[in-house]
């Protein structure tokens, strides 16, 4: 892992960095290029130019570490109502939730009660919930709340990581499930023992998750996959190894970032593949942007050009 990586991994956790940089006007012109907006209108408006294109989205209002019980419970009320509105839109839009975002470092069970509830008004309106993955003090928690919600229902995703040593083994016990799974390689700063740190490593593991999931899918026994990355050989690879299972173009699905790698995005949908891309959008952008710095440390030039020009 390059240092720059580190630094701003390290960065995304410092709240005087945030404080610091949230308010000034070139760090918020620089998020543009990953946010539409800070309100929900913005990302509808992004929905509807994705659709026009044939993307597909999943909303998520930007917001971790939630400390308080009634911010978590405001937090459901607020999602009910991006449901709403997604069925007012006829979109073609899920939704997708931090666990810590629904008081998961608050308390477990209202955390599932929560999920639970949001889960149960999206299966009415024929939506997804899809469960994010934080750091690795989460993951135990997080496959439990998800083995939870998938015992009542299947409209529900959970995202697992490729640089984690554990995902091959938690892939394999949650396959009698019958999952949907998200398959990235992560986004946070994890120690060696744990994770593999070396990019080629990381994809390695991605290619042999991406194997199994793929060989899941065309055995036809309701696992679903969705393939989390920008990364073009990444991509290449997923559907050589689709195509080599005789899998048509639509029996999984892409998913990236809003802004991220746009043209391959819309070459994907205009190919037939499936493309969601999520949206993120919120006041509370600042660790989840230090993150994306740091998924492409050449994105800090973008920042430092907008420091520049005014
Ligand atoms: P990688 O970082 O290896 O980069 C390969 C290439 O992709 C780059 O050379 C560049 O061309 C392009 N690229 C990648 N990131 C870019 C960027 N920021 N700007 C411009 N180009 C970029 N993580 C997590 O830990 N928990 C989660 O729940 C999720 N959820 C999630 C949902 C979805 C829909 C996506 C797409 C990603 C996540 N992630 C995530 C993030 C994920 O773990 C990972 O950090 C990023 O997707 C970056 O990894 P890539 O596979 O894209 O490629």
């Amino acid at each position: 892992m390059g240092i720059s990586r580190e630094i701003l991994l390290w960065g995304s956790r410092n709240k005087w960095l945030a404080d610091q940089l949230t308010g000034r006007s070139f760090t918020r012109r620089a998020v543009q290029r990953f946010m539409p907006g800070e309100e929900l209108s913005a990302a509808i408006d992004a929905t509807e130019s994705l659709r026009q294109k044939d993307i597909s989205t999943i909303l998520t209002l930007l917001g971790e570490n939630v400390s308080e019980t009634s911010k978590a419970d405001a937090l459901v009320e607020y999602y009910l109502k991006v449901l709403d509105r997604i069925r007012e839109m006829g979109f073609d839009a899920d939704i997708s939730l931090k666990p810590t975002q629904l008081g998961i470092d608050l308390d477990f069970e209202r955390t599932c009660d929560r999920y639970e509830t949001l889960v149960t008004r999206a299966a009415e309106l024929g939506r997804m919930v899809a469960i994010d993955i934080e750091d690795s003090s989460y993951v135990d928690r997080t496959i439990e709340l998800y083995r939870r919600m998938r015992a009542g229902h299947s409209n529900v995703a959970l995202c697992l990581q490729a640089y984690l040593y554990r995902t091959a083994s938690d892939l394999v016990t949650l396959l009698p499930l019958a999952p949907i799974i998200r398959l990235v390689k992560g986004a946070y700063n994890e120690r060696p023992e744990i994770a593999y740190r070396r990019k080629k490593d990381v994809d390695a593991n991605f290619l042999r998750l991406t194997d199994t999931l793929l060989q899941e899918v065309s055995r036809d026994g309701g696992v679903r996959a969705f393939f989390g990355t920008h990364d073009p050989r990444m991509v290449n690879e997923i559907i050589a190894r689709a195509e080599a299972l005789g899998l048509p173009r639509d029996a999984y699905e892409f998913q990236m970032l809003y802004g991220i790698q746009r043209e391959l995005q819309t070459r994907l949908a205009a190919e037939g593949y499936r493309m969601r891309v999520l949206i993120s959008y919120g006041e509370s952008w600042f660790p989840w942007y230090m993150r994306r710095l740091a998924e492409r440390p050449a994105n800090i030039l973008f920042l430092l050009r907008n420091l520049f020009s005014g």
